[in-house]
């Protein structure tokens, strides 16, 4: 971990500086941003940075991280740093999780695959989307044995979920995340000003044409009589089908004379979200796996308590980056209330989750970490302990 890390890098920089060589990677955030800014094309920078609305909940998720400031402390024997944090029964490296991200081959050909080998160099766990380029088990593959997690979408067919949670199962995959803030697309200006969306041309939809149930939905569309086209023959109506042939596993020449991969387009429409789903549905995902089910989009505390009540394992407390909410508080903002309400106990460690969790300190909200190995506990149960984590991590 140390020369793939923090001191590790920073010393590797300034070695090959002697040597008058500079990092081809921008290490300021800022500049990363216009770099890909100015490499994707326009259509993936804005899938890719574009968020719901006026954006106004991308914003506040930045201003929230800019109002906290970090108070150092001193002399505390820093020589050894520990970062790791026990997750679900494995001990991690540092308390990070890659976020699952959809269509990454529009920002570059390695897609997942890349993510995948750079998460697993570092040791963290990586979290295959459910809107992936490739299927999981070839990410499953990428990762060696470093861990790996698969994000759900609950799709409109249980069966599909059911299938697709098995598969995660059989690659090894070490948790389930349902992301449930997605049951329908937000409205997203940028890419509806561009009338672009790249499922419909076949993009990030590997998890579902790798998938059998889907396979068979797929079969089944085709085979009933096939509605008269609308679409006028347009310079980019071909584009989109040679894109729509190329993203299609199988030859190139074959899927560009086959119906399958429209078909698969409109079968992934059809089923890619039940805007149904309740509380009450969540018992049929925990009948489906023994692994542990994180529920992805959470903010609101009775809900984090919910989850808890349903034997859920852990939530991710997400707006999902400003993406489908316009004008939605903070993700970070919404910690504070729930480490107020969780008072004067520390609930995240001793109720929460399983008593293979640690207990804390009981001391009022903002107090200093009782000490250095219960604040790495309580850092360690941070996505499992939806009550009042924040506080005993002291953050
Ligand atoms: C381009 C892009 C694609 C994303 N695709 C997914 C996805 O497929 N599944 C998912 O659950 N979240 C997806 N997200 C949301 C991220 O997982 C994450 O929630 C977001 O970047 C904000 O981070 P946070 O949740 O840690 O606040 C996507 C975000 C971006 C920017």
């Amino acid at each position: 971990m140390s020369d793939t890390f923090g001191r590790g890098v920073q010393s590797r920089i300034y070695l090959d500086g002697v040597s008058g060589r500079r990092p081809r990677v921008p290490t300021d955030a800022r500049r990363l941003e216009e770099a890909a800014r100015r490499k994707l094309s326009a259509r993936a920078w804005a899938y890719v940075a574009g968020s719901s609305g006026t954006e106004r909940t991308a914003r506040a998720n930045r201003e929230a991280f800019e109002r906290r400031r970090i108070v150092p402390r001193m002399l505390r024997d820093v020589a050894e740093r520990d970062l790791t944090v026990e997750l679900f029964g494995r001990r991690h490296p540092a308390p990070l999780l890659t976020a699952p991200i959809g269509v990454l081959d529009l920002a570059h050909p390695d897609a997942d695959l890349g993510v995948a080998q750079a998460a697993s160099a570092l040791g963290i766990p990586f979290i295959a989307s459910n809107q992936a380029s490739v299927p999981l088990e070839d990410t499953a593959e990428a990762v060696g044995g470093s861990p790996h997690w698969f994000q759900l979408y609950w799709s409109s067919s249980d069966e599909l979920v059911a299938s697709l949670v098995g598969r995660a199962e059989r690659a090894g995959a070490e948790a389930i995340v349902v992301t449930l803030d997605t049951h329908s697309l937000g409205w997203r200006p940028r890419d509806l000003d561009l009338a672009y969306l790249p499922f419909a041309e076949g993009r990030g939809i590997a998890q579902y044409t790798s998938d059998p149930v889907f396979q068979r939905l797929v079969a089944e569309r085709a085979s009933r009589p096939a509605q008269p086209s609308t679409q006028r023959i347009t310079p980019a109506a071909v584009a989109t089908l040679v894109s729509l042939a190329r993203n299609h596993p199988g030859p190139f020449a074959g899927n560009l004379r086959s119906l399958t991969p429209r078909v698969a387009v409109q079968t992934f429409l059809d089923v890619f979200s039940r805007p149904s789903l309740t509380w009450e549905d969540l018992a049929f995902l925990r009948g489906l796996t023994a692994l542990p089910i994180v529920l992805k989009g959470i903010q609101h505390p009775d809900d984090a308590r919910r989850a808890v009540d349903a034997g859920i394992d852990g939530v991710l407390v997400s707006n999902h980056g400003g993406r489908q909410v316009d004008g939605a508080v903070a993700a970070l903002d919404m910690l504070p209330p729930w480490s107020r309400r969780s008072a004067p106990t520390c609930r995240c460690c001793s109720t929460a989750a399983s008593a293979r969790a640690p207990m804390c300190s009981s001391r009022s909200p903002w107090a200093p970490v009782p000490s250095r190995s219960a604040a790495r506990a309580c850092t360690a149960w941070r996505w499992r302990a939806p009550l009042g984590w924040r506080r005993c991590c002291g953050t």
